[in-house]
């Protein structure tokens, strides 16, 4: 009997920061020969679609430069999403509530109309964060679920410790992380397969969204126990040399599969179809003219915000540090400025053609370039892991989630970036310190290190997705175990 067609339905949480990664790894699936329908809730899918559109017409080149190595198909689908408008997110929980009601129905009506017109969906790949809207899809039609975490595999260790050790909880941590906990408060010492000493510092919050902080740790706590409870494999975008000791020790504790299979990244002739915003190509050519090194990329990712005093703060730190610089000004990382609120971006033209600013930026042609010398970054795992994969030192600047803790990990145990002292009691880093900061990494004898440091996680990082490294393995792994 001719062996099935495979066909994944693909799940991504609707955030830039999952959307990518998903995508990422539905072409290295569709590259092993799975035919993939790639699903987005309606407001995503046309805002992709139009900037796709967009793409197109202004280069009339097919979308995917590599299209001839996919064996396998990626399809877009949409689905409707009633009750939730982007635009008008009140709460986390709202969104999360809205996603649950509104996206499981029409993923099971979906998985029916694929099956009835001949082309069977045989496994379900989504978020992690999405198990309880979407494992049911998969228990009614009797096919594995991969559930995919888009962060490091230390916070999730980390989640997995705050909710089984006796020693810890999360009513500990946020009680521990509240208000501006000095550098040396520790949480907890000696967790299995996490470094020595967290400190309160260190910890995951959603602080910035108010009320939801324990609303969104719960939420998580409970999408994580029960995929663990039910899907047929975990995968992480991560890999083994990065992250060791939190895949042995979570390994040992869960009982479905953890697959390292990062870093996620697409190659770079391969344009980006996932983007919420125009990718500014012509930034590129404007590195092309910048010497080796010598410019600092900044960018938050798509949920940070920025105050305008913190705003002035950078540039002016920015500014003094004479050095030129690439700074993604996202729409929306701003506040809508006040009546005659310009001076900030007017500080710019004092930068004599140093700096420039655009709204979204082709981030991993970016980080790949040349003249890139450092990376100032809100510490979002995708952009992490895209520096480390690019040899990138980095500055870190958390916000919210995880952020905090993937900072650590690049200041104190891989030693590829430094983390900005907070300096005054108004929550604020101040121009000095950003001036400093930027100094040390990109031209003193410490930045240095840094990059020298940073260069050897390239090359594992570079390492695990060749054909024999682990991350290729493990896709390997993941593919022979739904017998494909
Ligand atoms: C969110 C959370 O903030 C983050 O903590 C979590 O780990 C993942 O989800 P986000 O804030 O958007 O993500 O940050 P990040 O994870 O870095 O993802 C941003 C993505 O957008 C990256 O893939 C990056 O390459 C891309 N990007 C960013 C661009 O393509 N262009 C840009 O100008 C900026």
């Amino acid at each position: 009997m001719a062996k099935e067609q495979q066909h994944a339905l693909a799940v991504p949480l609707p955030g830039q920061g999952h959307i990518n990664p998903m995508m990422r790894l539905c072409r290295i699936l569709a590259k092993k020969g799975v035919t993939v329908t790639f699903v987005n809730i309606d407001p995503i899918h046309k805002r992709m679609k139009e900037l796709r559109q967009q793409q197109q017409e202004e280069e009339e080149q097919p979308i995917y430069a590599s299209q001839e190595e996919l064996v396998g198909e990626i399809r877009r689908a949409r689905v409707p999403m009633d009750g939730l408008d982007l635009g008008q997110i009140v709460s986390m929980e709202a969104f999360f509530e809205a996603l649950k009601k509104g996206l499981g129905p029409h993923l099971h009506q979906l998985v029916l109309r694929l099956n009835r017109e001949g082309s069977r969906v045989t496994c379900l790949l989504s978020d992690m964060l999405l198990t309880a809207t979407t494992q049911f899809v998969a228990d009614a039609f009797n096919i594995p679920r991969i559930a995919l975490y888009s962060s490091s595999q230390s916070t999730l260790l980390f989640h997995h410790h705050l909710m089984t050790d006796p020693v810890v909880s999360t009513e500990h941590a946020m009680e521990v992380a509240r208000g501006q906990p000095r550098p040396d408060v520790v949480f907890a010492e000696g967790l299995a397969g996490l470094p020595p000493l967290i400190h309160a510092r260190d910890l995951p919050h959603f602080r910035h969204h108010g009320d939801d902080n324990l609303y969104m740790f719960r939420f998580m706590e409970r999408e994580m126990l029960l995929c663990y409870q039910t899907a047929h494999c975990v995968v992480v975008n991560s890999f083994d040399a990065l992250e060791r000791p939190a895949f042995d020790a979570l390994s040992s504790r869960v009982n479905p599969p953890l697959y390292g299979v990062g870093p996620l990244v697409d190659s770079l002739e391969e344009k980006s179809t996932t983007s919420f915003w125009k990718e500014d190509e012509a930034c590129i050519l404007w590195l092309d003219q910048q010497a080796p090194l010598s410019v600092l990329y900044i960018s938050f990712g798509s949920v940070t915000c920025l105050s305008y005093p913190q705003f002035e703060e950078i540039v002016h730190g920015l500014l003094s540090s004479q050095h030129c610089f690439l700074w993604v000004v996202r729409p929306g990382l701003l506040p809508s400025p006040p009546n005659g609120e310009k001076r900030s971006l007017d500080l710019f033209s004092a930068s004599h053609g140093r700096g420039r600013i655009v709204d979204w930026a082709p981030q991993l042609r970016v980080l790949a370039h040349p003249s890139i010398g450092g990376f100032l970054t809100h510490c979002g795992w995708n952009s992490t892991i895209e520096a480390i994969h690019h040899g990138v030192p980095m500055l870190c600047w958390p916000y919210f989630s995880d952020q905090y803790f993937n900072a650590k990990f690049v200041e104190e145990e891989w030693r590829i970036g430094l983390r900005f002292n907070m300096t005054n009691e108004c929550k604020m880093i101040e121009r000095f310190e950003i001036e400093r900061v930027i100094k040390v990494i990109m031209e003193g004898h410490e930045g240095k290190v840094l990059r020298q440091n940073a260069q050897k996680f390239k090359e594992a990082s570079n390492n695990a997705i060749l054909p024999e490294g682990s991350s290729c393995k493990n896709i390997q792994a993941l593919l022979d175990s739904l017998h494909i």
